[in-house]
């Protein structure tokens, strides 16, 4: 596994790979990294001849400051769990290295309604944020196929748009990849290692509620299954709870009404233990 910590040294690893017309699969991440980022690893080596994953905490998507300063590093665990899945480049870069001092000034990404909605405004700034980060690491890989995870449902819709902003629709490809569960059914993710046990147990509840909402959504109103949600959420301990959404699944739009004929999302974002926990589930 070759480990690059700049941009020019990860493009001439690339360039020779690209002469020989090997084709290039990327997986973006923010490290911590535990069975679900795996997966997106095994997919891209399934499909590509070379996977390029990076491994950077952006700091322009966060925020809440004192989320950026506890959010969990593991390098050396993450560098061995990269070699295991058989990972063929890591990109370690610096700050400065991802955005340098004398750039183009910071872009501002035309978002529209997703940017207004669910992590949208319940995080401030973060897709702007996502965006900057996502187009320098595509415009340094220029990978063919980009891998990203389900359990950040809004994130990939508005990389998908950040995509046809660049016009970059018909040289890579997005593949969407299902969100890696614990057995408890809490969704993976880095935030986890964040958690007691007893605060692991609890946090179940947004998988639970998830479920609630897909089992009972043609038989009873949006709005107490709503109510009934975030009573289960608070009983288990989550002090706040951001949004419980039932949405269009592919536009995010809020849903009144439920019909089987719509393909639609429940997503939902809460606190506990000072953690902020998302994931999603489609009904329909
Ligand atoms: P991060 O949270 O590290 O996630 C990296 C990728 O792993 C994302 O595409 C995410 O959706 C996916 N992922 C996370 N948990 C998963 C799970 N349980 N199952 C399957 N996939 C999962 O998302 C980011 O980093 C950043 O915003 C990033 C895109 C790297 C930009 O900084």
């Amino acid at each position: 596994m070759i480990i690059c910590t700049t941009v020019s040294s990860l493009q001439m690893e690339l360039n020779k790979l690209k002469k020989l017309n090997q084709s290039i699969g990327f997986v973006p991440t923010m490290g911590a990294l535990h069975k679900g980022h795996i997966s997106l690893i095994e997919q891209c080596n399934n499909q590509n001849d070379v996977t390029v994953c990076s491994i950077f905490v952006n700091p322009t998507q966060f925020n809440d400051p004192a989320d950026f300063a506890k959010y969990p590093k593991t390098i050396e665990q993450d560098l061995l769990l990269l070699e295991i899945a058989q990972c063929n480049i890591v990109f370690l870069p610096s700050v400065e290295e991802i955005y340098p001092k004398n750039a183009t000034p910071i872009k501002q990404y035309n978002l529209g309604f997703l940017e207004t909605i669910l992590e949208g405004s319940a995080r401030p700034g973060h897709f702007q944020g996502v965006c900057q980060v996502v187009e320098r690491l595509l415009t340094i890989v220029s990978p063919n196929v980009l891998y990203l995870g389900q359990k950040d449902y809004q994130q990939c819709m508005v990389i998908n748009q950040l995509v046809e902003l660049m016009g970059w629709k018909n040289q890579l490809k997005i593949e969407i990849e299902a969100t890696l569960r614990e057995p408890s059914g809490l969704a993976m993710s880095s935030r986890n290692m964040r958690l007691t046990d007893a605060q692991l147990v609890n946090a179940t509840a947004i998988h639970q509620s998830l479920q609630f909402i897909k089992n009972n959504i043609s038989t009873t109103p949006i709005e107490s299954i709503i109510a009934h949600t975030e009573q289960y959420l608070l009983q288990h301990n989550f002090e706040k709870i951001d949004y419980i959404a039932i949405c269009h699944a592919e536009s995010l739009a809020p849903i009144t009404n439920f019909d089987t004929q719509t393909k639609t999302v429940a997503l939902i974002a809460a606190f506990i233990g000072g953690v902020r926990l998302i994931d999603n589930l489609i009904l329909s």
